[in-house]
């Protein structure tokens, strides 16, 4: 049932060339120069109408609502707030008939998400599902929604459902882009072939799991991991020091990198790695010149880069690489080698990767 591989959480990791491709199956139609989804084309005036689109999610789902952040302003340049469901819900937020709301959810039972959903209904919003899970409660409370592909995840540790979100709210983003005129139609275009070409890109990123495994052997014993990126990759970065403290239960934080001046930086010395994702685009330069503050307080670098980089290599202890593509779309590539990463250091500690302690898969209880 693990087909081949020791763990499901391995299993899955490399599912995600699968599982990003039936994500836009039929949704993504590069002849036609189409983004078609039933959920939204249903709903278009209420998207249209929105001041403002409030996402409420959890955990990794939260993390994938960051990144939508992004690429919703970015593209269809619609204001975007993002929520844990669990503040949301308890804060007495302003919510009213011309807010959108959407909930992100693997499960589709998450307690506190669904408590959100609940609240912004009451209020009149219109709220919108992003759930893997067919017929799961999320999935059933909310107006409409658009599945995740990702097929069944049994490890804790969430890894396909992340990508499969970023593909739905990219998709999503893009046709309301179009909708809107915020996006010109060779930039729209160059979007879909782009992201029609992830999957063949993710399949090129796991192949550096044996370098990554060399890696994971030489930091597997320290104590603190700090994760830095920049826009894009910040939500990245948050979601690389989720993944290692949950499996591997070493402590990582994930910060976007200008703030680590403001902070964390005190925090390194010559035992500190520091996972930074430098790719090309992006703030490139300035994410170098983060590289550099680290390398003089002699903190250990692991660069996630473009293939070919040359600035990064010469400063880094160590550099994975990913394949070029869209700043926008690159969270789909850097997110693989933080995903092995921590699989990796799991494993070489002996903990339980998939059924980490004190966690459960669908988190029912507030
Ligand atoms: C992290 C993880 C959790 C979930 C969170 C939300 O790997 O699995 O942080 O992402 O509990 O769960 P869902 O998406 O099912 O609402």
């Amino acid at each position: 049932e693990k087909g081949g591989f020791d763990h499901f959480m391995l299993k899955e990791i490399h599912e995600q060339p699968k599982a990003i491709t039936d994500t836009y199956r039929g949704r993504l139609l590069r002849q036609e120069a189409i983004v078609k989804m039933a959920g939204i084309e249903d709903n278009m005036k209420k998207f249209l109408n929105a001041d403002r689109i409030i996402i409420v999610a959890c955990g990794t789902s939260w993390h994938a609502g960051l990144v939508a952040e992004y690429i919703f302003e970015d593209l269809a340049r619609v204001p975007v707030e993002v929520e844990y469901a669990s503040e949301f819900r308890y804060r007495n937020p302003i919510i009213t008939e011309k807010d959108v709301l959407i909930a992100i959810s693997q499960s589709g039972e998450t307690a506190d998400t669904l408590a959100a959903i609940k609240l912004a209904k009451s209020k009149g919003a219109f709220v919108f599902g992003v759930c893997n899970v067919v017929g799961s409660s999320i999935a059933r409370e909310t107006h409409a929604g658009a599945y995740t592909h990702a097929g069944p995840e049994i490890g804790v540790a969430s890894t396909k459902a992340f990508t499969t979100q970023i593909t739905v709210l990219t998709l999503i983003a893009l046709r309301l882009a179009r909708a809107k005129g915020t996006i010109s139609s060779s930039d729209f275009r160059n979007h879909l072939l782009e992201l029609e070409m992830i999957p063949k890109k993710v399949e090129e990123s796991l192949k550096s799991d044996a370098h990554i495994q060399k890696i994971s052997e030489i930091y597997k014993d320290v104590n603190n991991f700090l994760y830095l990126g920049r826009g894009y990759n910040f939500p990245v970065a948050l979601e690389g020091a989720l993944k290692l403290k949950e499996i591997s239960y070493i402590h990582a934080e994930g910060y976007p990198a200008a703030e680590m001046k403001h902070g964390p930086i005190a925090l390194i010395d010559e035992n500190m790695p520091i996972v930074v994702i430098a790719t090309k685009k992006g703030h490139y330069e300035k994410v170098v010149s983060n590289i550099q503050e680290i390398k003089s307080r002699k903190g250990k670098i692991i660069g996630i880069v473009t293939q070919g980089d040359i600035q990064v290599k010469e400063l880094a202890d160590h550099v994975i690489e990913v394949p070029e593509t869209l700043e926008s779309l690159s969270p789909l590539l850097t997110t693989i080698p933080l995903q092995l990463l921590s699989y990796h250091i799991a494993v070489m500690l002996g903990k339980n990767v998939d059924q980490p302690r004190n966690l459960a898969k669908s988190v029912t209880v507030e």
